[in-house]
């Protein structure tokens, strides 16, 4: 099979290719390292040549909703015209477990991006996942003050973005199937314990600091919003097992 991967060097996208190849797939990686700007959408045409599935798996770092929206809105619209035209034959787009319940600032963009993927002319599959482990060293390099981390008030249900890869090149494998189960981490954690616990074992220990936000986004993160629903799969990889093999790559 021919899959192509939107945002395949990133940090769910590069499992999603190794898996892709490791399980004999042909695999072509769209990103702007590899040439193709998705939200322009430009390159996308010959790229496509051939390709049976799409996994979109791009992002964009953004807490404003508008640009998300953009980002988004741009890539969904782009890919899916491009990929009717190279006769696609299924499109799986990641997205966030919650995004559909609390569509403010980044996840406006997510429940855009769903809606067009809903809406579009390519059968389709969308996964929603929850925080990987990995979204913990995201949080402590994107919001520091001097010593000090910032850390958003949030419950968080983390999964090992290895095992999201994974999953999306078994739905690729699969006939486009609308919403698939959700996928979580084994357990619901703070999110300023997370970041504290990586901190650590990165060799960076840190001041927390942690800050309700406001909005119904901040309300989201804090009420249990996006961990997992009934109905939702379960990863193996705990976070704590995530943080030692953080330490252990240090050493
Ligand atoms: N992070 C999480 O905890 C989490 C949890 C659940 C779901 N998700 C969803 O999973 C998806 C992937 O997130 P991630 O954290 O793995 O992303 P990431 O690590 O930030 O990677 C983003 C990828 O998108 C590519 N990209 C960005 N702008 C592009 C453009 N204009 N044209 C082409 N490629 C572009 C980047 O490559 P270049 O820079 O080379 O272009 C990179 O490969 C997102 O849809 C996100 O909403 C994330």
């Amino acid at each position: 099979m021919k899959i192509a991967v939107a945002g395949g060097t990133g940090t769910a996208g590069h499992h999603v290719v190794t898996t892709a190849r490791a399980r004999g797939h042909e695999v072509v990686v769209l990103t702007r390292s590899t040439g193709i700007d998705l939200t322009t959408g430009a390159g996308l045409a010959k790229a496509l040549a051939g390709v049976d599935v799409v996994v979109d798996a791009a992002s964009v770092q953004t807490q404003s909703a508008r640009a998300s929206r953009e980002f988004f809105g741009s890539i969904t619209t782009n890919l899916l015209t491009a990929e009717k035209d190279a006769g696609v034959a299924h499109h799986i787009a990641l997205s966030i477990v919650g995004s559909d319940l609390a569509p403010f600032g980044y996840y406006a963009g997510k429940a855009l991006q769903e809606q067009r993927v809903e809406a579009g002319p390519i059968p389709w599959t969308i996964l929603r996942a929850t925080q990987f482990h990995e979204f913990a060293r995201q949080i402590f390099g994107q919001f520091k003050v001097g010593p000090i981390a910032l850390v958003p008030k949030m419950f968080s249900q983390p999964v090992a973005a290895r095992e999201v890869g994974e999953r999306l090149v078994d739905l690729a494998e699969r006939a486009p199937s609308g919403h698939a189960p959700e996928l979580a981490g084994p357990e619901v954690l703070r999110m300023s314990d997370m970041v504290r616990a990586y901190a650590s074992a990165a060799g960076t220990p840190a001041r927390i600091l942690e800050l309700p936000l406001p909005g119904g986004f901040g309300k989201a993160l804090r009420d249990g919003t996006v961990t997992a629903r009934a109905g939702a799969e379960l990863g193996v990889q705990t976070y704590a097992q995530w943080v030692e093999q953080v330490r252990r790559a240090r050493s």
